[in-house]
């Protein structure tokens, strides 16, 4: 009799246990989440990303663009940037602006495209450097940019586009040496 109680007692102990565990995490999961600001979710995200591949650590661009292939890197421009951006000179603005003499133009001021605040807080023009950064992970170059690209992973890649961008240009700027 003893023993029945005392299994009847686990079982019984175990399912109120399961009972309030589900019912905490219930509870906790949902408030966890709303408790988080928005901001502090934003912030931890590129952190995880600049920890994996730190924005510093990218090997420089400049020694793949004496070599790099044009035509390579507008199809590559055609099939992964042109559904967001046009390029030919005076071309609309798309889900992002328009790319006209991107290489050397200063940094979120295209006429009538609303950039985010985080792309106009940054800064400067865009170098053959920067660009190398934004295409290689937009989130983690400029932390809350409304580009949603994934990136590209291939520096020859990278090295192709800019190249390709660098001629979308009525005076195209010198290659680096
Ligand atoms: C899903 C859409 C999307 C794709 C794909 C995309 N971009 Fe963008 N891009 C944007 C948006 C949106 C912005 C504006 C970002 C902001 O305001 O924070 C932007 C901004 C930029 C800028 C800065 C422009 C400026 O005037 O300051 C560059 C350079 C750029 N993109 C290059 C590229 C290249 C090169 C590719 C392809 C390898 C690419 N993007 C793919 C949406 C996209």
């Amino acid at each position: 009799m003893a023993s029945f109680n005392t299994v009847a007692g686990c079982v019984l102990a175990s399912a109120l246990f399961a009972m309030v565990v589900g019912k905490v995490s219930n509870a906790v999961v949902p408030v966890h989440r709303l408790e988080k600001p928005a901001l502090a979710v934003a912030d931890e995200a590129p952190t995880e990303t600049a920890a994996a591949a730190p924005a510093e650590e990218l090997p420089p661009i400049d020694p793949l663009l004496a070599s790099a292939n044009v035509e390579h890197g507008k199809e590559i421009f055609m099939k992964q940037c042109f559904t967001c951006h046009t390029i030919d000179k005076g071309g609309p603005n798309k889900v992002g602006p328009n790319q006209w003499d991107i290489v050397g133009r200063k940094k979120a001021s295209h006429e009538g495209f609303s950039y985010s605040s985080a792309l106009q807080a940054k800064g400067g023009e865009w170098t053959y450097e920067d660009i190398n950064h934004m295409i290689f992970k937009p989130q983690a170059f400029v932390r809350g940019t409304k580009m949603a690209f994934a990136g590209l992973p291939k520096a020859q890649d990278r090295a192709d586009v800019i190249a390709y961008l660098r001629t979308m240009n009525d005076n195209p700027p010198p290659l680096p040496k």
